[in-house]
Order: structure tokens, then C-alpha cells, then sequence
């Protein structure tokens, strides 16, 4: 079953881990190197959070921002031009310098099309450099399939689930016919501040991975859903003194150099 959100994103709930979410950006903008020229693609730019760090290391180039959510493009500054579109889809004009994505192409399907096509699309020289979740199976993430398909089967089978994301190995081989390609995986150990009305991991879920489960349900479903799924954390992932609690997070990074 599709895990793809049909309702526009929430800037201001995302927003709300910035600091976090920034970490494993700039950890994939520092294992891109020189570029050729042409333009540099943010590719699933969201609310704009790559635009100073590329601007900054790449200020000859020119930056356009490409994303499918215009709640999310309403609030991206940075950019030399912006591009409404379905990253699927979308062909580039030109031989592209880079083509950076950082927590996006996760929602997109077959991965196996889509990376070799972003690789063609690179000049002599180019960069496709991507960074995606790889928690799917961990708690936060596996205990939102299995409470939704316990609470409302009539709605949820995960029977057949598969996660959107490979293993690290299997982008190494889909890459590395066009090139150079470095792969890896880090595991952050992130801090959650306490929030007041539900567990902090939650929170963090609740503007991206929960939000294809909630918007299949009625409020009332949902409430029960959510009070579940936070029961379900409290053991997982335990409160500090604090009211914190500590989310180890997995993410896959690569990069192809053309
Ligand atoms: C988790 S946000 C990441 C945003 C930004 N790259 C960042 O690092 O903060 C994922 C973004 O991918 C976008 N996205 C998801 N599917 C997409 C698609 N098919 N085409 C274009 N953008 C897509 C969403 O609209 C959202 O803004």
C-alpha cells in the first residue's frame, strides 16, 4: 500500500527540529567536492534549508529550488529560481553541476529508475549527492504500520511492506556504471526536547512519517491512533529526568561524481 502523502506539507511543524535535521545536510554538503559549471538543483528542497550552505560553498553557481508542496516553496528563500514539480518527472534543461537532495527522495518510488535518470542528467564532472532516512524499521517508524494495521485493518496491510529505502549496497551498484560513487550510513544519536502534550519522538514523527497514516483517518481515529503510537514510544524510547529522550536515527548517504 502507498505511504505517499496526498495532503501539503506543515513548514511550521517541520521547522521545529531544524537544528537536527540540518546536521545530516551539511554532512552530506561537506562530502561534495569541486563542481563543473552549471546550475545546482535543490531537488525535494522543502522550506529551503540547503540554500545557505550551497549558496555559500558554490556562490558562482546559480541555485534553483525544486519541490512538489507549495506550502513548503512559500517559505524557500535562498534560491535563484524556484520550481514547482514532481521530482519524478522533472528534466533538467541543462547539464547540471549538482543535483543535491537531502530527505526527500525517500517519498519518491522506484529508485531504480529515478537515480540513473538524475544521473544522466549530470555535466562531465557533476554531483548527484543524496541523503535519505533508513528507520524503518526501527520503533518510532515500525510502530506506526503496526498500531494502524491493529487499530483499523479495514485501512492498513503491511503484509507486503516494503521500505522505500535500500540498503546502502544497493545504490553503490545502481550508481556506479555513471561513476565514483561514495556510500555510507550514520546513526545519530538525536536528543528530543520534552514537548508538552506528547512524547518528543512524536513530535519529531508527526510532520513526515506519521502524517500518510493520520490523514487516512477520522479526528477521532486519530486521536486514538496518536495516543497509542505514544504509549507504544514511552517504552521505547524512555524520558530522561527531563522529560527528553534520546531517538538513535539512521540515514543512508551517497554521492556520484560523473
Ligand atoms: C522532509 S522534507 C526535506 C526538505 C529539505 N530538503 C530539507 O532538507 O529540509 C521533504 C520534501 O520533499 C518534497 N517532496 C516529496 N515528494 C516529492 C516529489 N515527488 N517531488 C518533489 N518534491 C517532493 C516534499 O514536498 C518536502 O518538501
Amino acid at each position: 500500500m502507498s505511504l505517499t502523502p496526498k495532503t501539503d506539507w506543515n513548514p511550521e511543524t517541520y521547522a521545529r527540529f531544524r537544528g537536527l535535521r540540518l546536521r545530516p545536510l551539511l554532512d552530506l554538503l561537506m562530502q561534495v567536492g569541486g563542481l563543473p559549471q552549471g546550475d545546482l538543483i535543490d531537488l525535494g528542497c522543502g522550506d529551503g534549508a540547503a540554500a545557505g550552505a550551497l549558496k555559500q560553498r558554490y556562490p558562482k553557481h546559480d541555485l534553483t529550488g525544486l519541490d512538489a508542496s507549495p506550502a513548503m516553496l512559500a517559505k524557500a528563500k535562498g534560491y535563484d529560481r524556484l520550481i514547482a514539480a514532481d521530482a519524478a518527472t522533472w528534466q533538467a534543461e541543462a547539464p547540471t553541476a549538482l543535483i543535491f537532495s537531502n530527505a526527500a527522495l525517500h517519498w519518491l518510488p522506484d529508485h531504480a529508475t529515478l537515480l540513473p535518470r538524475l544521473a544522466r542528467m549530470l555535466a562531465p564532472g557533476g554531483v548527484l549527492a543524496v541523503q535519505m532516512p533508513r528507520q524503518y524499521f526501527a520503533p518510532s517508524h515500525r510502530f506506526l504500520r503496526d498500531i494502524a494495521a491493529a487499530l483499523y485493518p479495514d485501512r492498513f496491510d503491511f503484509a507486503r511492506y516494503e521500505a522505500p529505502v535500500q540498503p546502502t549496497q544497493a545504490y553503490w551498484q545502481m550508481l556506479s556504471p555513471f561513476g565514483e560513487v561514495q556510500a555510507w550510513e550514520t546513526e545519530y544519536l538525536q536528543r528530543l526536547d520534552p514537548v508538552a502534550d506528547m512524547h518528543p519522538v512524536q513530535a519529531f514523527t508527526q510532520s513526515t512519517a506519521m502524517r500518510p497514516f493520520v490523514e487516512k483517518l477520522a479526528p477521532a481515529e486519530a486521536a486514538t491512533y496518536a495516543a497509542v503510537y505514544d504509549q507504544a514510544l514511552t517504552s521505547a524510547y524512555p524520558l530522561l529526568p527531563d522529560g527528553s529522550c534520546l531517538m538513535p536515527f539512521r540515514r543512508v548517504f551517497f554521492t556520484l561524481k560523473v
